[in-house]
């Protein structure tokens, strides 16, 4: 049986006793060992390519759509979430828990999130890679992301803004964790336009992957995470990431935001941008390795994947690249595919053991170039297996964060256990009426 190892996994990044191009390609590099001593003949790489959404062709958006939906009718053994829902779930259950936004590892979680939900794409059709959406490109109402073959376009106004063309159109795609069992969508409507390249510019221009208080409040002039993430702008408003879940609005403006697939192509970019930056800040990949919140640090593990934002800060060797990067793999050697190495690196998903063990591969950790992409494809063998999702809503409507444009810090020693010394006290809200059954205290973030 063939075992995967790889190299560089416990050394640390951050440790640039070695020239930085170097120590990538260190990390990057995976052996696949025989029995002892038998080493694999080279081969080229073979990463799959993230596309730009505006080049693809008629067949690859319907392959992207068809896949999508697939996860949508798809149970496993022993859960009434479907696995695309266990996916919205799981957001949700991050940005309760802030472990996934507000913070550093906001975009290694969100890469390792994508990642996963790309493989479960790819193992109903090989050939889907999650396409990104430049919306400072295609940044209208009318942009051909919004199309009916595509996303749909925006929603109604004059029935609660319910998305009613496309094949995510109310009737065709139901919502069953959130507010609502259509998708909504509201274009324009918290924030008037969509992120521009030179905000992108000026996050780029920050000096460090994050600083000092390493959360919503790091100044954004500093720290690339914060700026790109979207908090404490200068503007008092949401931007950049957060901007576009507010300019999609409904159903993209609360924790439970996957369910609109249009979320996947928001953070694919998100995700190319972070990729831009590493490679433009080889001295400086990822800050801190103490200091932030539980989760959030270094070697911190990131629930509920089991590793942790070092393990994923070479996107290469996580078997994917963005068609604005050209392919390292010259400077790899061995290996199946890319997919198979990043499959074989980590245990399957939480839960779907049973699916697994059906088809005999088991889940244990670990385990082998058997590992996740081969359990996928066991779970599809059970597709449609399962019980009907429960249709209601889970009440979670007070966790909207409707209308929640901004958000300021008060720093004052000790003043939040656990995140240094600031505090989120005070959200800006946009002119909007309060959130249905709202009120109360809204949660710590303005997006998600
Ligand atoms: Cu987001
Ligand atoms: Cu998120």
């Amino acid at each position: 049986m063939l075992r995967l190892e790889h190299a560089g996994r416990s050394t640390k990044w951050t440790s640039l006793g070695v020239e930085p191009l170097e120590e990538r390609a260190l990390l990057s590099n995976v052996a696949l060992v025989g029995s002892p001593g038998a080493a694999a003949a080279p081969q080229d790489s073979t990463l799959y390519v993230r596309k730009n959404q505006n080049t693809l062709t008629d067949k690859e958006k319907e392959a992207f759509v068809n896949a999508i939906k697939k996860l949508k009718d798809t149970y496993t053994d022993g859960s009434d979430l479907s696995v695309y829902d266990q996916f919205v779930q799981e957001h949700h259950d991050a940005f309760t828990a802030s472990e996934a936004h507000g913070g550093p590892a906001f975009l290694a979680w969100h890469r390792e999130f994508l990642l996963q939900f790309e493989q479960a794409l790819q193992s109903v059709d090989s050939s889907v890679t999650i396409p990104y959406w430049d919306f400072t490109v295609d940044n209208s109402t009318t942009s051909s992301i919004w199309s009916d073959d595509f996303m749909g376009g925006n929603g109604d106004p004059n029935d609660d803004n319910i998305v009613k063309t496309g094949p995510f159109r109310q009737g065709e795609w139901t919502l069953v964790l959130g507010d609502s069992t259509a998708l909504r969508r509201d274009f324009g409507d918290l924030v008037p336009t969509l992120p521009t390249a030179d905000d992108v510019q000026a996050a780029f221009n920050a000096s460090n992957y994050d600083v000092f208080p390493f959360d919503v409040g790091s100044p954004v002039d500093q720290s690339f995470r914060n700026n790109l993430e979207g908090f404490n702008h200068s503007s008092g408003e949401a931007e950049l990431h957060n901007r576009v879940h507010l300019w999609v609005g409904g159903s993209m403006d609360i924790d439970y935001s996957p369910n609109d697939p249009v979320f996947w192509m928001l953070h694919a970019n998100i995700d190319r941008l972070w990729a831009q930056w590493q490679a433009a800040n080889p001295n400086d990949q990822y800050d801190p390795e103490s200091g932030a919140a539980d989760g959030q640090n270094l070697y911190d593990t990131m629930n509920p994947f089991g590793v942790t934002p070092a393990d994923v800060l070479d996107h290469f060797s996580l078997g994917y690249r963005y068609d604005t990067e050209s392919d390292p793999g010259d400077s790899r050697s061995g290996g199946d595919s890319a997919l198979a190495l990043a499959a074989a690196r980590r245990p399957p998903r939480s839960g779907f053991g049973s699916a697994f063990s059906h088809a005999g591969h088991g889940a244990a950790p670990g385990a082998g170039g058997e590992g996740f992409a081969a359990s996928w494809a066991a779970v599809f063998a059970h597709a449609g297996h399962g019980a009907a999702p429960d249709a209601g809503s889970t009440g979670s409507i007070a966790a909207s964060l409707t209308g929640l444009v901004g958000m300021s810090m008060e720093h004052g020693p000790g003043s939040f256990p656990g995140m240094g010394d600031s505090r989120p006290t005070e959200f800006v809200r946009a002119a909007m009426p309060e959130p249905a059954g709202g009120g109360g205290a809204a949660p710590p973030h303005v997006c998600n």
